[in-house]
């Protein structure tokens, strides 16, 4: 699909972003940003990051950064790419890979070394899926997908039926994508578009457990703060699809 026919319909832009949070953008954000290839051209996962990531893991939609930021922190050996169109969000992924969202640090670059294994795709991620080789990524997550509550807005859903054929392609053959939503309606949702695809089958018995090592992100924790409950939703690659 190209670029043009993609259309996003979250927010781009929040509150006004302060001068040293621009110089971020200014001074970090090129050096963690990917070049598209060209039409027809993949990314080469051995050259994209400042290290031979042993495997590489998709985040759709990373919000504040957090979870991209701890995961980048857990497992420095993985190679982990973000996409946020949210600008604002973009931001505070870079602070808290530079350590000044804490004020850990004043820095208004990217410090030696860190965030060797994160890229940075400040847009919707559906303009790097033909860029992506087959079998790609070891774990996709999609956390907190804006809901779209609304039937004549369904279409609009992340998880759905083009989106998940995408994602077949990209993760690997003994990869899994992860779906975390406090929405009810929307785990449904989730569940009945992945048995409409036949491409995964879901591996976690307890949707309420989160999954080992798993790391809440900003909305998870304020939905628990709020009462909301998590639903986890751990689908597998079924390598070869299932025609009923
Ligand atoms: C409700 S927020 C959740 C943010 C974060 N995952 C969390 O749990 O804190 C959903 C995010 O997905 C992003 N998003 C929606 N569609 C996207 C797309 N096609 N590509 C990349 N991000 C997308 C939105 O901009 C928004 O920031």
């Amino acid at each position: 699909m190209a670029f043009k026919e993609l259309r996003f319909f979250g927010r781009r832009k929040g509150k006004a972003i302060n001068n040293s949070r621009q110089m971020l953008l200014d001074n970090m954000l090129p050096k963690l940003k990917p070049t598209l290839p060209s039409e027809g051209q993949t990314f080469d996962f051995n050259t994209l990051f400042g290290i031979t990531p042993k495997e590489v893991w998709l985040e759709v939609g990373f919000g504040g950064g957090e979870h991209v930021a701890e995961l980048a922190k857990m497992y420095p050996d993985v190679g982990i790419i973000g996409a946020e169109p949210f600008l604002n969000g973009v931001v505070s992924l870079l602070a808290h890979l530079n350590g000044s969202h804490t004020g850990e640090s004043t820095h208004t670059d990217l410090e030696e070394g860190r965030a060797d294994n994160v890229r940075i795709w400040p847009d919707d991620v559906r303009q790097m899926f033909p860029h992506f080789k087959d079998n790609s990524f070891e774990r996709v997550f999609v956390l907190y997908p804006d809901p779209w509550p609304k039937a004549r807005h369904a279409e609009r859903r992340f998880i759905n039926q083009a989106n998940l054929h995408h994602l077949h392609r990209l993760i690997s053959d003994t990869g899994c994508l992860y779906v975390a939503t406090d929405v009810a309606n929307y785990a449904e949702w989730a569940i009945e578009q992945v048995a409409l695809s036949g491409l995964f089958e879901q591996v976690n018995k307890d949707i309420h457990q989160a999954p080992v090592d798993w790391v809440p992100t900003r909305y998870e924790k304020k939905g628990i703060a709020a009462g909301r409950q998590p639903h986890y939703l751990v689908f597998r690659k079924k390598k070869e699809k299932i025609v009923k």
